[in-house]
């Protein structure tokens, strides 16, 4: 199959005639390889590429980042066409609530509302009150009565991040993303050591005593936006390092320090192993071919549609 891909230029220059004769926009997340980001049309946050795929005006979106992220495209625009570059890119939070085990913790406890992170199946989100990203989840749970206790899934460290910034209790399911659970403290204390003008950024995802020696913690747009803005000229990033790509091209004369994982058997456990499955000749192939396509029941959209439009209408 690939000896017949173009390469090099050639590849590139056949992702745009196809972008065109597609009538495709390619969306794509900080955690892409940096050729998918330099050749989408947007990069963004999941907040920011959910609005960006609701208000898609081309027939299709290409969505380079996980199937939930795709998944939500398609809730927020049925009438286009989503595709991938990889089916199996899916996300380690996303798997730990099946939507089975969130009906039977939601059932015991019927008094609550449930707060749904957006890393997360669409079958989970529709069995969910509302949705929240990294970038608004505060503020979600902030808007929600005082009068009503609360369900958090599936991020424990996002949610025990969320109840230190509001001042409310919930009760958080027990999932992970296995790339920011994995961030060494001992690394981080050490390149503290080693640079101790350097501002450490955060993304909520990570442990809570990782966050405990973060000068900022947000999404990943607004730990784009933080360097940018901040007049520090050294970042220790304790985050997916894709986003260091954007990071560089906002503000090349700073420093970037990427936080090492800590594992047995991987040599770059910092790495989203999902989203790094999508690739440029993946890219080529989904124009082409106009697949992997990603598509859901026309009843199971709409429920899954209702939390997630909560949020939106939050601004
Ligand atoms: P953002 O909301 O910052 O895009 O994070 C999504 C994600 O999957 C982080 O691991
Ligand atoms: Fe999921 Fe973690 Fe990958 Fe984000 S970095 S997509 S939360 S596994």
């Amino acid at each position: 199959m690939n000896a017949t891909l173009p390469t090099g230029q050639d590849l590139l220059d056949a992702i745009d005639a196809l972008r065109v004769e597609r009538d495709a926009v390619i969306l794509a997340h900080y955690y892409q390889e940096p050729e998918i980001q330099d050749l989408a049309d947007f990069v963004g946050d999941s907040l920011e590429l959910a609005r960006r795929a609701r208000d898609a005006q081309q027939q299709v979106i290409l969505f380079c980042g996980v199937h939930f992220m795709a998944e939500t495209a398609k809730i927020l625009n049925p009438t286009r066409t989503v595709i991938v570059p990889d089916l199996d890119a899916g996300c380690s939070l996303a798997e730990a609530c099946p939507p089975d085990e969130l009906a039977a913790w939601r059932a015991a406890h019927p008094d609550h509302l449930v707060v749904t992170y957006i890393n997360s199946t669409a079958a989970t989100k529709a069995l969910s009150d509302i949705i929240c990203t990294s970038s608004n989840a505060a503020r979600v749970v902030a808007s929600l009565p005082e009068d009503r206790p609360l369900l958090f899934a599936p991020d424990r460290n996002l949610g025990a991040w969320v109840q230190r910034e509001t001042g409310r209790a919930m009760d958080v399911w027990p999932g992970t993303c296995i790339v920011h659970e994995t961030f060494s403290e001992k690394a981080l204390l050490g390149l503290k050591l080693d640079h101790p003008d350097a501002l450490v950024v955060a993304h909520p995802e990570c442990e809570p005593h990782l966050l405990a020696h973060a000068d900022f913690v947000g999404s990943t747009s607004k730990l784009l936006r933080f360097t940018q803005a901040s007049p520090a000229t050294t970042f220790i990033v304790a985050t997916e390092p894709g986003i260091l790509h954007q990071m560089r091209k906002a503000r090349p004369e700073a420093t970037y320090l990427e936080l090492p994982g800590v594992g047995d058997s991987c040599s770059s456990c910092n790495a989203c192993p999902y989203m790094r499955l999508n690739t440029l000749e993946k890219v080529y192939l989904a124009l082409r071919d106009g697949a992997p396509e990603v598509d859901l029941p026309e009843a199971l959209r709409l429920q899954a549609l209702v939390p997630i439009e909560r949020m939106l209408a939050l601004g």
